[in-house]
């Protein structure tokens, strides 16, 4: 049996392994030392969620009362079991616990999975950046008041 899963903070041991997560599965992949970086900034929240090995991370910027989701990953090899879902739970916590009233992010528009996730945390499209990303749009997604209509069943699940 395998252990449980665990959120933590990112520290910079992990970058080495996640990184390599980064690389393998982003097309525009972040280097070691945007990881470096963003870790190290006190406006910024980088969580990674953990079994045998790293199977996932996340993170958010905090800009006044704003939450940016900067970056999202699960292993592929590890979606569908719940972990995007505790790792963005974890980042809306540790948000709202600094502050943050709104959650904001940008996706690409044709990233089903990625939209199906953010729909279920109440974040809405509110505006779309033509060809963002190149071959595809950005949506700029909302949620606000996070503290408030945030559903009590968000407080951190076990794996
Ligand atoms: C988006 C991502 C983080 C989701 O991680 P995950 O661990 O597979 O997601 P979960 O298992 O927690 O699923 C949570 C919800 O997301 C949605 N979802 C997940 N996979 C989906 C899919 N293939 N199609 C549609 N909706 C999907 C569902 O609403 C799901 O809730 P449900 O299981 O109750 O139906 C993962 O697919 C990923 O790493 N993608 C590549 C990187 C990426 O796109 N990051 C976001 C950039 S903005």
């Amino acid at each position: 049996m395998g252990k449980l899963m665990t959120l933590r903070a990112f520290e910079e041991a992990d970058i080495p392994a996640v990184a390599a997560l980064e690389a393998a599965n982003q097309p525009r992949p972040w280097s070691p030392k945007v990881f470096i970086d963003e870790i190290g900034r006190s406006d910024r929240r980088y969580i990674v969620a953990e079994d045998d090995g790293i199977v996932g991370f996340g993170g958010v910027m905090l800009v006044g009362d704003e939450a940016h989701v900067t970056n999202l990953l699960v292993d592929p090899a590890r979606r569908g079991e719940g972990i995007g879902r505790s790792v963005l739970t974890k980042l809306v916590l540790l948000s709202v616990d600094s502050g943050a009233e709104h959650l904001t992010l940008e996706v690409r528009s044709k990233n089903e999975a990625a939209l199906g996730l953010y729909r279920s945390f109440g974040l809405a499209p509110v505006g779309v950046r033509p060809k963002y990303y190149g071959d595809d749009d950005a949506l700029i997604m909302w949620a606000h008041d996070i503290a408030t209509t945030w559903p009590s069943s968000t407080e951190e699940s076990e794996h």
